[in-house]
């Protein structure tokens, strides 16, 4: 079964709207594999600016969260429509920084992923274990556990569409990856979780490494048979750094 590689950029709360139409234009200069696709998730206040500087390009949009309702008397969120009529394709949801510093739980995670499909957004679900969990041996009931809450109501159908990120919450912006090997295992564990339920989708689902991508150890991740790409944040910055990550995952 073959999926088809996918390479994202977190920018998480970096670049104004200058700033960021400046890197797509950067990246479309760029030679990109079309073998490999591509998205970037600019914050907010630059997704309608950026889906311009898009226009006619094959790399998506995406954000990087939204809130579950559709609109209503909910002060300073963002809803699915909002992100669709801005041009986005994915949303990533249940990013460990939402979960460590905006009280994030896999039940408020689970309720925006249905709102996602609602809305013909494709999520990118993140999961991942934090340091202590890791050490106490707890990875893959951790793991298991975030996977399994925010899917068990998807259909087949959508769990074939599904991005997924494995994103170790002691890798992300640590300057310290996993080594290839075991996110290739947690991966591994991750699609058996959803194929639990799901049977033969999840073949189809994409799963990406993410923490500490870096151009020089993404060959080591995307050579790796369970994992389809990457979702990149301090990387993803930089344009030429950004290019050379994707072009290893070609
Ligand atoms: P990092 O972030 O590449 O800076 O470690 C990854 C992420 O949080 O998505």
């Amino acid at each position: 079964m073959s999926r088809r590689p996918l390479v994202a950029g977190n920018w998480k709360m970096h670049k104004t709207v200058a700033d960021a139409v400046r890197l797509i234009e950067d990246l479309r200069k760029a030679a990109l594999p079309a073998n490999v696709e591509v998205a970037v998730c600019p914050p907010f206040t630059a997704l309608a600016d950026s889906a311009r500087a898009l226009a006619g390009s094959t790399i998506a949009l995406g954000a990087q969260n939204m809130f579950w309702e559709a609109q209503g008397a909910f002060t300073g969120e963002i809803s699915a429509p909002m992100l669709v009529a801005a041009g986005c394709r994915y949303v990533i949801l249940g990013h460990s920084e939402r979960r460590q510093f905006f009280a994030e739980t896999d039940a408020s995670v689970a309720r925006k992923i249905r709102t996602a499909y609602a809305h013909d957004l494709v999520p990118i679900l993140c999961v991942g274990e934090r340091l202590k969990e890791r050490e106490a041996g707890r990875t893959d009931h951790v793991i298991s556990e975030q996977t399994e809450a925010a899917t068990a109501e998807l259909s087949g159908e959508q769990v074939r569409t599904l991005v997924v990120a494995y994103e170790p919450v002691w890798a992300i912006g640590t300057g310290r990856s996993a080594t290839g090997e075991e996110a290739n295992r947690v991966i591994g564990l991750i699609r058996r979780v959803l194929g639990g339920r799901t049977g033969d989708a999840s073949a189809q689902t994409r799963i990406l490494y993410g923490g500490s991508v870096t151009p020089d150890n993404a060959a080591e991740f995307f050579g790796q048979p369970e994992i389809d790409g990457g979702l990149i944040g301090g990387a993803s910055l930089d344009a030429s750094k950004f290019t050379a990550i994707v072009r290893a995952a070609r």
